[in-house]
């Protein structure tokens, strides 16, 4: 199959190519899809990289979430059959002809594969984070980064959960994140004063999904840094807020997402999509940590 692979660790641009390697197969538990579109997500491009100090022991495929078409069904998988439209978490790679999927959800027939391909990792982290922090309908809570692909889908995750949501984002994103149904306002320096103007009935939760040193502030809204969760400050702990990664093997999470798919409660912009063959631009975009929804690969 063509894959992009990477052999040691570096400039995505200088260390990725496109070649023929062996196809993967599903194992037991594992389901083998005709990927349709890949999602990108930062990790993937630290990873190759080398920011998370891994080095590749072999040739090695980047990236997490794809979309496509079952077309093999692992040992004692129930449930879905070849043939059957899924989205969800690859292990071993996804930007690829082929991957397998260690978590998966149904595809609604109505969500394009660009849509659902980049569902996979934001769309578990929302549920995850928001699951953390276990606030009751009518709460409000603050999501920092509301423009990136996580925040989209934490905002939307928490709207159906009958929160009002507070969303921060950059100048040119501000409308966008209104569409989507959250209060906007700026990130950045005086944060906690600005969401205090446009919460008067207080702050309930806060999530940092940007990572850009906003939890002091979250916690000064919400009083109590048990009720912040961030998912990209790791040093943020010392402070008694909830860092959490890495939500892989959480098929219940995605299977709530393809229902607020599936109900017209749950968008995601694409903001690009690249061949396959571009993913050095692909991985150069998100990395200048302004996409407005997710970019997708397409193989
Ligand atoms: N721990 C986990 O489980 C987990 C899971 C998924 C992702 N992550 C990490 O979480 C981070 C976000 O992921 P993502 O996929 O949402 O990234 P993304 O799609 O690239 O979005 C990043 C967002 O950050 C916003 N941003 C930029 N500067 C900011 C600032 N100073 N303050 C607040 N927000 C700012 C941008 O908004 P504007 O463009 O509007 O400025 C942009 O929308 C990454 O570091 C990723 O590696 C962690």
């Amino acid at each position: 199959m063509r894959a992009a692979v990477y052999t040691r660790s570096g400039p995505p641009a200088d260390v990725l190519s496109v070649q023929e390697i062996a196809e993967p197969h599903a194992g037991p538990g594992q389901v083998r899809i005709a990927v349709r579109a890949a999602g990108v997500n930062p990790i993937d491009w630290k990873i190759v990289s080398g920011l998370t100090g891994r080095s590749p022991a072999a040739p090695t495929v980047p990236g997490v979430d794809a979309a496509g078409v079952v077309d093999e069904v692992g040992e004692g998988v129930t449930g879905v059959q070849v043939g059957s439209a899924v989205f969800g978490q690859a292990t071993g790679g996804s930007a690829a002809e082929y991957a397998v999927l260690s978590s998966w959800a149904p595809k609604p027939a109505d969500t394009p594969f660009e849509v659902a391909a980049g569902l996979g990792v934001p769309g578990e982290t929302a549920v995850r984070v928001l699951d953390i922090l276990d606030l009751q309908p009518g709460q409000t809570v603050v999501v920092d980064g509301a423009s990136g692909g996580v925040g989209v889908a934490t905002v939307q995750v928490a709207l159906a959960r009958g929160l009002t949501v507070v969303g921060t984002a950059g100048a040119a994103n501000q409308d966008f994140v209104r569409s989507l149904g959250a209060v906007p306002t700026r990130h950045g320096a005086g944060l906690a004063d600005r969401v205090r103007a446009l919460a008067p009935g207080g702050v309930h939760g806060g999530v940092d999904t940007a990572g850009k040193g906003s939890v002091r502030d979250l916690i000064e809204l919400t009083g109590d840094p048990a009720r912040v969760v961030t998912i990209a400050d790791f040093g943020a702990g010392d402070l008694g807020v909830h860092v959490t990664s890495g939500g892989g093997g959480q098929p219940a999470r995605l299977a709530q997402i393809a229902g607020l798919l599936a109900d017209g409660r749950l968008r995601m912009p694409v903001a690009g999509s690249y061949p396959l063959d571009r993913i050095g631009d692909a991985y150069a975009e998100s990395a200048g940590g302004h996409v407005h929804g997710k970019l997708v690969l397409l193989p």
